[in-house]
């Protein structure tokens, strides 16, 4: 009896221990999976949107709703009355363009139109394009190069998606006509060999772009433009990489409003990721591999929210991450660059500003259209593995 009721009292014991650890192997598998659920929620919020589709080529327009930032979504894109052209001319007038060219999708119609490529191209632009309002010109699908001649101006417009198109080589522009936007002629002085210049443009979406060895800058955003989003790009191979607000007297940058996002900046990007004046700029969830100089910088007072970022410092000595010019004249304040949660590596660093106790950190505040949730800098790696033109194959995934 004895006995029995020992290996009874055995038996509960290995039964309560069987339990125990059926127990804690639930919560252990529990865990796994949410770890795993997590690992694979790793493609950003704007991709997450669409790439997933296999059927993004018959459903592109769908890219229209993905954009987040302070560009807003693109519904006015998309919708009634919206014209699909196609581009099927590589070459290039800038006065008379031809039908079937990049200029005449972009410059001459009107309305709601959306441009895509029929084949991999090279477009030497014989003088900058001005891309006119509610235009989306949307590279997915073929291997697009703007190179070797002029690249884009967004003069006054607003609405203007650029998706997936490669901007290198860039030239610098003698003043000369030009088409549009909207197919008026226009003598056009300016040009200094950006790829990407917008003047006085708004709610305008750069995403997944290809963007290097410009004799310029890669972005400018200047002359009162503002609700930008930025995100996606590859930035590589130059000095200047982006500037937001041109110069110290552009006063009315004050209400320039930018958000750099889900962008990969490097190898060998020197300075201004981006520089900023004036206005204000959400930096969130970018990728830094080095920089030569500086990655962040500002004067003229501008905000900077500096948010979730990976910043891998360069093997110099150039571990900081900011610069900032000095400005010692009276009564103005001084730039302000607020790091939130940003993840450093290789010694990189951010200089606290002096009052680091301002409690009003500048929050983006996006509405409901441009709000999305900011993930870890951890994850930078993997938000931006995918940062650049896309590779789509026919009949796949991009
Ligand atoms: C920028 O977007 C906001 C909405 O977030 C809007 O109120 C404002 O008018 C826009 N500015 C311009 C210049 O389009």
């Amino acid at each position: 009896m004895a006995f029995f009721s020992i290996n009874n009292a055995a038996c509960r014991r290995a039964a309560l221990l069987l339990i125990v650890t059926l127990f804690l192997s639930s919560i252990h598998a529990t865990m796994a999976g949410r770890k795993s659920r997590k690992a694979s929620v790793r493609m950003n919020v704007i991709d997450r949107c669409w790439r997933r589709d296999v059927n993004w080529r018959s459903n592109r327009q769908k890219l229209a709703t993905c954009s987040v930032g302070f560009a807003g979504k693109m519904w006015n894109n998309i919708g009634g009355g919206i014209i699909h052209y196609q581009v099927t001319d590589p070459s290039d007038d800038p006065v008379n363009p031809r039908p079937g060219t990049l200029r005449y999708g972009a410059s001459k119609l009107r309305g709601k139109v959306w441009i895509t490529f029929k084949n991999d191209m090279e477009i030497k632009l014989q003088k900058s394009l001005m891309v006119s309002s509610f235009t989306a010109i949307d590279g997915r699908g073929a291997s697009i190069h703007i190179a070797g001649g002029g690249c884009f101006v967004l003069y006054k417009v607003t609405n203007v998606i650029i998706h997936g198109l490669k901007f290198h080589d860039c030239q610098a522009q003698s003043p000369g006509l030009i088409m549009g936007p909207d197919s008026g002629i226009l003598p056009v002085n300016w040009g200094d060999g950006d790829a990407i210049r917008l003047v006085t443009a708004s709610k305008v979406w750069i995403d997944h772009n290809t963007l290097y060895d410009c004799p310029d800058g890669l972005i400018d955003v200047t002359r009162g433009s503002t609700n930008v989003t930025i995100s996606n790009n590859w930035f590589r191979n130059q000095n200047k990489v982006m500037l937001l607000s041109h110069d110290d007297g552009s006063v009315r940058d004050k209400n320039m409003r930018v958000t750099v996002a889900f962008n990969h900046f490097g190898p060998d990007c020197t300075q201004r990721m981006p520089r900023v004046r004036h206005g204000y700029a959400h930096v969130v969830n970018n990728l830094y591999l080095e920089w030569g100089k500086y990655a962040i910088g500002g004067s003229m007072n501008p905000s900077i929210l500096s948010e979730s970022n990976l910043f891998v410092a360069p093997n110099s000595e150039n571990k900081k991450v900011t610069w900032r010019q000095d400005i010692n004249v009276q009564g103005r304040t001084p730039w302000r660059v607020y790091s939130v949660n940003d993840v450093f590596e290789n010694g990189a660093y951010i200089k606290k500003p002096p009052n680091a106790n301002i409690q009003a950190k500048p929050r983006p505040q996006y509405n409901r259209e441009q709000f999305f949730r900011v993930v870890s800098g951890r994850f930078v790696r993997d938000l931006t593995k995918n940062a650049g033109a896309l590779r789509c194959t026919p009949r796949s995934r991009c």
